[in-house]
């Protein structure tokens, strides 16, 4: 087994220690939240350690899921040591604030979903690339590295393009249901419809424009819809919130 340190035991460190289960890695976190931190214990075992800085000084891979606007100033208020790897989940915390917060360890930056990562199908990224925090995150789902800074960042708006999605299928199931569909009917076809969608993105060799025309009957009912969508830029404005997201996250880009 091995071991990793988990600072900040909110819904993220959570989900991925949920989804680590039955791979070969032992958690230890930091004490705050207890409650939570009780309740990975009673249901998965993990450690409690005393304090943040034990849980550093008890392990050589860290976890970072604090909250992403105070993680860097407490990560400088900790003590780590050569040789140990410190892996970021905080949206917007840079490769360059990171280690130089964790030095002498060595820091990488990632994303992913979360909650997908619970079930083992949330894509995680990587940066820069590092075999142990890549076999770590290949228990969770797919894993991208990069080894280049801008590709990261950009990738990275995918942690909110995952939320958001919810909010989309949420949306769609509220009209089923509104509708008249029983509420676990419309989640369910909602969740199979985006799934089916997927499996064509991922499994088609037809590239993407040809997949959206091939679905697009002309003067069909998606095309009705679509084209109320765009009516209402309801497709561009993802686009929109998305540069949005970028800049928060990667003030140096703009
Ligand atoms: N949620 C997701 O699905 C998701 C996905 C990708 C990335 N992320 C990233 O993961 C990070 C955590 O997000 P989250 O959603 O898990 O937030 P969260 O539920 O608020 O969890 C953060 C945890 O950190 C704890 N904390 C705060 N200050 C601390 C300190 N000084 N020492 C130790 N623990 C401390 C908080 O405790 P208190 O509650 O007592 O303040 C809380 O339990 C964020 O940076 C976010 O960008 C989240």
């Amino acid at each position: 087994m091995t071991k990793i340190g988990v600072l900040g035991v909110g819904s993220l460190a959570e989900y991925l220690i949920r989804g680590a289960q039955g791979s070969p890695y032992d958690f230890i976190v930091s004490p705050r939240g207890v409650e939570r931190a009780k309740t990975l214990a009673a249901r998965y075992g993990v450690k409690i350690a005393a304090s943040n800085q034990a849980v550093v000084d008890q392990t050589d891979m860290v976890l970072v899921c604090l909250p992403a606007a105070e993680g860097l100033e407490i990560l400088r208020g900790l003590v780590f040591r050569q040789g140990q790897s410190v892996l970021s989940t905080m949206a917007g915390a840079g490769l360059g604030p990171l280690q130089a917060a964790c030095a002498p360890a060595v820091g990488f930056c990632s994303m992913m979903p979360g909650f997908a990562n619970a079930f083992q199908a949330g894509p995680s990224l990587l940066f820069p690339p590092d075999p142990a925090w890549q076999r770590f995150l290949s228990h969770l789902g797919p894993v991208h590295e990069f080894d280049a800074q801008e590709p990261f960042e950009t990738a990275a708006v995918f942690g909110a393009m995952s939320g958001a999605s919810m909010f989309l299928m949420r949306q769609l199931a509220d009209w089923y249901s509104a509708h008249g569909l029983p509420p676990k009917t419309a989640q369910r076809l909602v969740a199979e419809t985006f799934r089916g969608n997927a499996e064509v993105l991922l499994q088609a060799s037809e590239p993407l424009e040809d997949i959206v025309r091939g679905v697009t009957t002309p003067g069909g009912i998606t095309e009705a819809l679509v084209s109320t969508l765009r009516a209402q830029n309801a497709l561009g404005a993802w686009e929109d919130a998305m540069d949005k997201v970028l800049a928060r996250m990667s003030p140096d880009r703009v």
